[in-house]
């Protein structure tokens, strides 16, 4: 996009179309070359900065247009987008442009001795994590209980940039980054089951979402849930087994008691019985005495 051109500026957009055709391009030369010779500065830059832009939808973005040309006659910045000139000087134009919304193509174009030179780029658009939003269930928990921690974080974009992490007071629980080249915004949800520890009501649950955009040329962006808190209580285990242990043992007790009275009743009752069994022998001991006795 930095080839020599000649401008007929008919729209704004023409020098982009133009560099589209070669046979511009040969022309434009091919009138350096005849038309006017020696009037074309031998080499001039245009630069653009940044290189690579990447914008959080709907924000503005400030772009830098500039030429290492000394004295151009126009220079400027082609886009879809509504822009304004912030501030310029001789080399050099700073332009803001708003509201963008989609991947925008953007040229900054200058004009030295009559002949123009542009450098292209793409704005590329992201969907920040704006919204994190962190739910503990059950809320309240007995220590070593199980309960689920949900992340959900809404219409974000590129997805592949994005780090959800689950945070026990400051301690990492879990940490997820996630695939997928879709531009559309979609929401990243991260799911984790755990048990509750005696400490974990002493401190806050929370989930942070990290948007690392250096491999497009851009920044780390994050953004922090409200906290969460978790009510973990003492299981009442200890002092139900007491409980159950007392009665266990009063019944086994009791049992056992009544197992040995029944043991000593019976053996007092057998012996009563056996008893009238040795007054009967004796009697019957006795009447077969008498009659054997000779009348
Ligand atoms: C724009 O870029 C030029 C060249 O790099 C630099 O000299 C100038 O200070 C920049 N302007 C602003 C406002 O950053
Ligand atoms: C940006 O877009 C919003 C609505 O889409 C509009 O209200 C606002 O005026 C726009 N801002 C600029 C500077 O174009
Ligand atoms: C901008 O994007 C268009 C379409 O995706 C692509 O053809 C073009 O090469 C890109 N330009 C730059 C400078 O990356
Ligand atoms: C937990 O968060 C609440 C606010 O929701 C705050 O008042 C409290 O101090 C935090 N506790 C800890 C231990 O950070």
């Amino acid at each position: 996009m930095t080839g020599g051109l000649w401008l007929f500026l008919a729209s704004p957009w023409t020098p982009l179309k133009m560099s589209s055709f070669g046979g511009w391009g040969l022309l434009a030369a091919f009138l350096a070359l005849f038309c006017c010779p020696g009037s074309v500065e031998e080499t001039f830059e245009v630069h653009m900065w940044p290189e690579q832009l990447m914008v959080a939808s709907g924000e503005s973005a400030l772009i830098n247009c500039s030429t290492s040309c000394a004295q151009p006659d126009k220079g400027g910045l082609e886009t879809p987008l509504h822009k304004t000139l912030l501030e310029q000087q001789a080399q050099w134009k700073l332009f803001e442009v708003f509201n963008v919304s989609q991947d925008t193509p953007v040229i900054c174009y200058f004009i030295c001795s009559r002949e123009q030179r542009s450098r292209s780029a793409n704005i590329s658009v992201f969907h920040p994590p704006k919204l994190v939003l962190l739910k503990l269930w059950p809320t309240l928990v007995a220590t070593g209980g199980w309960f689920t921690i949900e992340c959900r974080v809404p219409a974000v974009a590129p997805l592949e940039s994005l780090t959800v992490t689950l945070l026990r007071g400051s301690e990492v629980v879990y940490s997820q980054t996630f695939v997928g080249t879709t531009r559309s915004p979609q929401e990243a949800t991260v799911t984790r089951n755990t048990t509750a520890r005696r400490e974990d009501g002493s401190h806050n649950f929370s989930c942070r979402a990290e948007m690392d955009l250096s491999a497009h040329g851009g920044g780390l962006v994050h953004s922090l849930s409200d906290p969460q808190a978790l009510d973990v209580y003492e299981p009442v285990q200890d002092n139900q087994l007491v409980i159950v242990i007392t009665v266990v043992s009063a019944l086994l007790l009791l049992f056992v008691t009544s197992v040995l009275l029944c043991f000593v009743f019976g053996q007092k009752w057998h012996q009563r019985r056996t008893g009238t069994y040795r007054v009967a022998d004796a009697w019957r001991r006795l009447r077969r005495a008498h009659r054997a006795q000779p009348a």
